[in-house]
């Protein structure tokens, strides 16, 4: 076993779940259950009556069926237990996750299963925890943000690599994690017309999604070469696209004479040539499905180009806007003592965040509705400042 899971219940779901050994949950956590490898440790916390049942394991990896039988198909994710032993309970579960300082919402590491395991069996509230034991594994996941400021440390999670950090302009991997657990099911075809070292491809993996990936020069054998304003992709064909596309011609990526990124972002063509790559996006991706673009600004020899803003522009000019997501920069090459006393002593700015833009092509029967909405009139209140 590696990590521990607490599933939450009801007084009414819980007899179901202990009775089929299926436990189950919504796409609030979603990402939680696909994190869930065979054998790892599992636990069943009723929040009506505050008792934990242990200990199980998990017969399977976390699955996703939206036809799944139990409870009407209302918490498709799910894993298939098996008890360890007796299954046993202790009450007043939050009193312990109090004392260990932990939620039922996270993940635990191997340690920290094995503490609730023994704390069940022994039926214990005495706990002597030695503080070096690391109880919740903050690393295995990234969180799933609720606001519009995306921060995290690494540019992967988790125990294997997404995508090549080593790779010029690589991205974030948390990013591609956070949108397609937001925008897309288990199941579901992601595309990336640029994918440089591969990340949306092994974090769609490890989410059960499908991806097909593209680049003009490809990194890795399921990589696809293709240039992104000639996809060879059926029209209505994706549910989600993700593009990090170059922000101009700061990087080399390649010499290749079809690469965008050899492009200034002071020249126009910058922005016509990525025009055709969100035009061929739009005709590839499905109706009221959404394609999500990071992009950063220009600041360089005294000039500053808001690329951001320019790339809004032209996105809106086929695709409605959902939202913009202000994404945190934290390991560029610039993050250095020397750089941060230059940008004071000259008066600049370095690059703090780049800007994820989530828009969506539209559904042509919902708009209408809409705009039929639309007509109705609204009251305003005006208010005396
Ligand atoms: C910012 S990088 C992508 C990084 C990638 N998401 C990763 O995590 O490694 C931009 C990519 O766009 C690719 N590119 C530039 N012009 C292209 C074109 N016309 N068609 C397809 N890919 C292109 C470059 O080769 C480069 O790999």
């Amino acid at each position: 076993m590696d990590r521990g899971f607490i599933f939450a219940c009801t007084e009414k779901s819980e007899k179901e779940m202990l009775k089929t050994l299926i436990f189950t949950t919504n796409r609030i956590y979603g990402h939680k259950v696909f994190a869930i490898r065979e054998g790892d440790l599992v636990f069943l916390y009723n929040l009506d009556t505050d008792i934990l049942w242990g200990t199980f394991k998990a017969k399977t990896s976390g699955q996703y069926d939206k036809n799944l039988k139990i409870f009407e198909g209302k918490y498709p994710y799910y894993v298939i237990v098996e008890p360890i032993g007796e299954i046993k309970k202790i009450e007043k579960a939050s009193k312990i996750f109090k004392k260990l300082g932990i939620s039922w919402r996270d993940i635990l590491t191997e340690e920290g299963a094995k503490l609730i395991s023994h704390i069940i069996e022994k039926n214990t509230y005495d706990i002597n925890i030695n503080r070096r034991v690391k109880i919740v594994d903050e690393d295995y996941r990234p969180p799933i943000f609720s606001t519009t400021l995306w921060d995290y440390p690494k540019q992967s999670y988790g125990d294997t690599p997404k995508g090549n950090n080593k790779y010029p302009g690589v991205t974030p991997a948390f990013i591609i994690y956070n949108l397609i657990h937001r925008y897309t099911s288990p199941g579901e075809i992601v595309c990336d017309p640029m994918a440089g070292s591969g990340t949306t491809i092994d974090v769609c993996k490890e989410e059960g999604r499908r991806v097909i990936a593209f680049d003009i020069v490809p990194t890795r054998p399921d990589i696809i070469q293709a240039d992104a304003r000639a996809l060879p992709l059926k029209d209505n064909s994706v549910d989600m696209i993700f593009i990090d596309s170059p922000y101009g011609d700061n990087i080399k990526y390649n010499y290749h004479p079809k690469n965008i990124g050899n492009i200034p972002a002071s020249d126009e063509r910058f922005y016509d040539e990525l025009e055709k790559v969100m035009v061929e996006c739009y005709r590839v991706l499905k109706s009221g499905k959404v394609l999500a673009w990071l992009i950063g600004d220009q600041w360089a020899k005294g000039v500053f180009i808001p690329v951001g803003f320019k790339i809004y522009e032209r996105l809106t000019k086929y695709f409605v806007p959902v939202d913009i997501v202000c994404v945190a920069r934290r390991n560029q090459s610039s993050n250095t003592p020397f750089w941060h006393s230059k940008a004071i002593q000259h008066n600049f700015y370095l690059r703090g965040f780049k800007y994820l833009i989530i828009v969506k092509k539209d559904d042509k029967e919902k708009h209408r509705r809409k705009k039929k909405k639309k007509d109705l009139k609204i009251n305003w209140r005006y208010y005396e400042r």
